[in-house]
């Protein structure tokens, strides 16, 4: 399989006084093309400082992280895009605007910019609703705004921190389940996706392989390919059994 993304021996140490904490201890990952790669682990031990350490917003201390073979730079960093738990709209644009905006480097024509956008904004189902501002819409239909946005530059890779967590219990499993019909026809952008989740259900149901990170000081603990069949079922014993030995490894 091709390697998309390579995370090498990140370390990530910020100074307290005379000291220094160790906040990533030695983390590595890789993800391949057609991957769906989850990385799960508790609160607070820096799953978003490594997103923002893919998205080039944050050096480590050391290690690298390549992208197609070569190091994150403005020059590869458009192939990348990323939902973050609370959407991250611009408040002042609508919604047409708000996706049109990451394409204006991309795309000189304005006609074809907004008709890139508006194919998107269809596509999760937020179509009759270009014209409304973020704060006319629900919580679900914001992260849909910024799913169309984050996949409407046709990136290799899709980040996604949390994207769900913000949402009551349906609409995010809507949302999931769009988001893998999104995402599972092959040879179409995104290549692959790294979700951060402390979810365990959600992990197992989207992922084709789960990272599994230990508190602070963080490492890998586990990496556990999930072979369920798609589409997964989330009410069998299979997938209860699944859920029930990642929670055993993050938790020894
Ligand atoms: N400027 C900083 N100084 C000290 N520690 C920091 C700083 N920035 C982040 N951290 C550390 O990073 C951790 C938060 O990481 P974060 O990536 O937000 O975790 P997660 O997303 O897994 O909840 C905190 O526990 C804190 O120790
Ligand atoms: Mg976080």
């Amino acid at each position: 399989m091709e390697e998309l993304l390579s995370v090498k021996n990140i370390h990530m140490e910020y100074p307290t006084g005379k000291s220094k904490l160790v906040s990533i201890q030695n983390v590595s990952f890789d993800i391949h093309k057609n991957e769906f790669v989850s990385l799960i682990g508790p609160s607070g031990c820096g799953k978003s400082t490594i997103l923002k350490m893919v998205l080039g917003l944050i050096k480590p201390t050391s290690g690298n992280i390549h992208l197609n073979g070569s190091p994150i730079s403005e020059n590869n960093l458009s192939r990348i895009s990323v939902v973050f738990q609370n959407s991250a709209l611009f408040p002042w644009l609508d919604v047409l605007k708000n996706v049109e905006i990451v394409l204006e480097p991309l795309m000189a024509d304005r006609d074809e910019r907004k008709e890139t956008a508006l194919k998107y904004i269809k596509m999760v189902g937020i179509d009759g609703f270009e014209s409304a501002y973020p704060r006319e819409l629900s919580g679900g239909m914001k992260q849909r705004v910024s799913i169309a946005r984050a996949i409407s530059t046709s990136p290799d890779l899709l980040l996604l921190d949390e994207p769900f967590a913000g949402l009551d219990v349906f609409s995010a499993q809507a949302l999931r389940e769009e988001l893998l019909d999104l995402w599972l026809p092959p040879d179409k952008p995104p290549h692959a996706v790294l979700l951060v989740t402390h979810n365990v259900d959600e992990a197992v149901q989207l992922s084709d392989k789960i990272v599994i990170l230990s508190k602070r000081p963080s490492t890998v603990i586990a990496e556990r390919p999930i072979i369920l069949t798609r589409p997964r079922n989330t009410r069998t014993e299979e997938f209860y059994n699944t859920v029930d030995e990642v929670i055993r490894t993050m938790s020894p």
